[in-house]
């Protein structure tokens, strides 16, 4: 069977149906355009990892505009970066980027490497980010799991209604469903990740729409119900990571170091309070000053 785009769909395997499909529904996104290099594409896969895209949009064009190569960033003050990560959440993630851009800065020839192990070697860059770089960024033919694709192959390969915890097959199950021509199994990395962004969601899965549902073990099996416990929903109100937004949100707006009364009253449960002020000062995103105020890090 030829794996080009003119198979005849209702005998194509799954991987083929996947491409097809992106071609005439995937969104519009910057970071997927031709000729946008490995560091946008890098700076892009760490704010999407837990942020929604409509958020990152914006951010990554300033980001860019600002920091255009991984040494301009790692120039940057880390106050300036938590400022320019602003809204985004999990700040963490930009005191990472600073990190990996900083050895990439100096032990790569400010060039981002384009090698999956060296990738994985530089700081707060993992398994998916790694792949997705070198997918995404150099076109190489790389499995690119993330929550959305664990979904679309629990679904389609295993039959079940959710994904397992990421495990080391993911990666195995994914480039088995891979079409053999190159070109387009890269362009699956992203395919599939779509129809997993798109059509096979979690809650209410559009299988009505989806290019793979006459060849999906899920749906063979009559769509069982997901078993075992029910899925955790991730709240955010009274979090501690709403309240360390909230001290983030002061310090951000502050062009001087700024007295613990005033980030007293951001939240008024003392000990939550506390913790989380305490949590920001491990992480290295706030900073006490000698007469006890508290500032970004300068
Ligand atoms: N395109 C490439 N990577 C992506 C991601 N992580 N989320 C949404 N679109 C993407």
């Amino acid at each position: 069977m030829s794996p080009s785009p003119t198979t005849d769909p209702v005998d194509a395997p799954a991987g083929d149906l996947v491409v097809d499909w992106y071609a005439t529904a995937a969104r519009d996104l910057p970071w997927r355009q031709p000729g946008v290099d490995a560091w946008a594409v890098l700076v892009s896969e760490v704010m999407l990892q837990q942020t929604p895209v409509a958020r990152v949009e914006p951010a990554w064009r300033a980001w860019l505009a600002r920091w255009p190569t991984p040494a301009d960033l790692a120039a940057a003050s880390p106050g300036d970066v938590i400022r320019a990560w602003g809204k985004l959440g999990y700040p963490r993630r930009a005191l990472r980027l600073q990190a990996a851009a900083a050895a990439i800065a100096t032990d790569h020839h400010n060039v981002v490497p384009d090698d999956v192990a060296v990738l994985e070697s530089l700081p707060g860059i993992g398994t998916y980010t790694a792949r997705a770089v070198t997918c995404f960024g150099y076109g190489q033919r790389q499995p690119v799991v993330d929550t959305n694709v664990r979904r679309v192959v629990a679904r389609l390969v295993h039959g079940r209604a959710e994904a397992l915890p990421a495990r080391s097959s993911d990666l195995t199950d994914i480039a088995a469903l891979a079409p053999a021509d190159h070109d387009r199994a890269v362009r699956f990395s992203v395919a599939v990740m779509e129809l997993g962004a798109l059509v096979c969601v979690a809650r209410t899965p559009r299988c009505a729409a989806c290019p793979v549902r006459t060849v999906c073990a899920w749906r063979l099996a009559g769509s069982p119900a997901h078993e075992g416990p029910p899925r955790r929903v991730q709240g955010f109100a009274g979090t501690d990571r709403q309240v360390r937004g909230r001290l983030l949100d002061v310090l951000r707006g502050a062009d001087h170091p700024v007295e613990a009364a005033e980030l007293d009253a951001v939240w008024t449960d003392a000990v939550q309070r506390s913790r989380c002020l305490d949590s920001l000062l491990v992480d290295g995103l706030v900073v006490q000053t000698e007469d006890d105020r508290f500032a970004l890090p300068s």
